[in-house]
């Protein structure tokens, strides 16, 4: 099964999705199929994009969803799970995390707006464990004031991602910035179009590793 096969074929419950995003997904969420893993996506309106994740994931994932909309537990089925509640909510989130565990795949589909965006992310990534992946989607609204955005808007998500990539750096940076969480617990950070994604590792071991034997 590939997503971008099961997208076009599907005929339970609907999805919007961006196209160029199924490459994306299956660039960093594959590598977690037929594993112990929990997705939470944020926003889930019709649930077909959880459905969808269940599919693909396998009958291991604990697949959860979150959306303020009551009506989205219509979603639930025994491979879904749904809770009722804003993104932008920090015991809200611990309460999701406390009953399905911190989750290996979160995928931010929410509402969009830059303040809720960036309050899931503070509440949510330094949370996650190892190997794990954050994906934040529709970011072409961190341009535009209506969801607190702007080009070079301090308060977008995409200008805080700008400044993630100097802490992601930091050990480079000549001692004029000091390592902090997201230096050590960062492995990459992906830029596409409208969507990032943040992968993380531990990296106690990185270091630069002469092997072999020079040339004179
Ligand atoms: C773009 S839709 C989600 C689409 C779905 N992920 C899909 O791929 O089919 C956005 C959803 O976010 C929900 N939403 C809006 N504000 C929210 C908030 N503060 N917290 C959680 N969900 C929110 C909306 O109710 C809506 O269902």
């Amino acid at each position: 099964m590939n997503l971008w096969a099961d997208f076009l074929t599907n005929d339970d419950l609907l999805m919007h999705k961006w196209t160029h995003y199924f490459p994306i997904y299956e660039r960093h969420i594959e590598r977690f199929r037929n594993r112990d893993v929990t997705l939470l996506e944020i926003g889930v309106s019709h649930g077909g994009s959880l459905r969808m994740w269940s599919r693909f994931l396998g009958p291991y994932a604990k697949i959860v969803g979150i959306d303020i909309n009551e009506t989205c537990k219509l979603a639930e089925n025994s491979e879904v799970n749904v809770r009722i509640g804003s993104q932008a909510d920090p015991a809200f989130l611990d309460s999701v995390i406390a009953e399905f565990g911190v989750p290996d795949i979160v995928i931010d589909d929410g509402s969009h707006m830059m303040e809720h965006v960036n309050a899931t992310f503070d509440h949510l990534y330094h949370k996650l464990p190892k190997n794990s992946v954050y994906l934040v989607e529709d970011l072409h609204t961190a341009y535009w004031e209506e969801y607190g955005g702007g080009l070079r808007h301090p308060g977008s998500f995409i200008e805080k991602s700008k400044h993630l990539i100097d802490s992601l750096n930091a050990d480079h940076a000549r001692g004029q910035l000091q390592p902090d969480e997201f230096t050590r617990h960062t492995s990459g950070m992906h830029f596409y179009d409208s969507v990032i994604v943040f992968e993380k590792q531990t990296l106690a071991s990185k270091r630069d590793m002469p092997i072999g034997k020079p040339l004179v």
